[in-house]
């Protein structure tokens, strides 16, 4: 799929079915999370992958969006805040390890979309409670779920402001 394309046809997918996420698709997407670019390349992701219906049912409970946690396989994005800190300190802890970490999610969400997989950016969530669902060790920070599976539903375009209201030349 085009990059343009893939861009453009992304949508928030919020309903599954129950087909399987291929193994090889799976690696193709965290693959596109890894080649995500990061400060100074330090690449404080992790990820988890939760088939387990355990274990989803625990990231219901955190997030209260079950439905979204019917899918197939959920990704937990996290930030290793011990890497980012040693690489950039306090700029690394506050900034960098949320940049990062939100780069390779969108690329996440972009490869399987051009994979014919439905997602959505899950972001509410108690964060205590989804660490401890992933048995998240301290300094790693839950960011963002990425439900994945095929769609169950065609949701319709969201609206975007339009670019000349956001943009500004040379300045405010
Ligand atoms: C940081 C972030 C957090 C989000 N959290 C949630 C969430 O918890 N639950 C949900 O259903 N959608 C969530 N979304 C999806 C947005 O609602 C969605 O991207 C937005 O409405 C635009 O729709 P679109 O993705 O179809 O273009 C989140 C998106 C982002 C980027």
């Amino acid at each position: 799929m085009e990059i343009f394309e893939a861009i453009r046809g992304r949508r928030s997918v919020r309903v599954y079915k129950k087909d399987p996420v291929k193994e090889e698709d799976l690696k193709k997407i965290l693959e596109a999370g890894i080649l995500s670019p990061s400060a100074g390349n330090s690449q404080p992701w992790e990820f988890v992958a939760v088939r387990d219906a355990k274990v989803k049912e625990k990231l219901v409970a955190g997030s209260g969006q079950g439905k979204l946690m019917d899918a197939p396989v959920v990704i937990v994005v996290c930030a290793n805040i011990s890497r980012s800190s040693k690489a950039y300190g306090e700029r690394g802890v506050s900034l960098y390890s949320f940049q990062d970490t939100a780069i390779a999610t969108y690329g996440m969400i972009l490869a399987a979309h051009a994979l014919g997989y439905g997602t959505c950016w899950v972001g509410a969530f108690n964060d205590s409670a989804v660490a401890e669902a992933i048995n998240a060790p301290k300094d790693i920070r839950p960011v963002a779920m990425i439900p994945i599976g095929r769609p169950a539903e065609k949701p319709k375009p969201t609206s975007r402001m339009p670019l000349d209201k956001v943009l500004h030349e040379n300045k405010f």
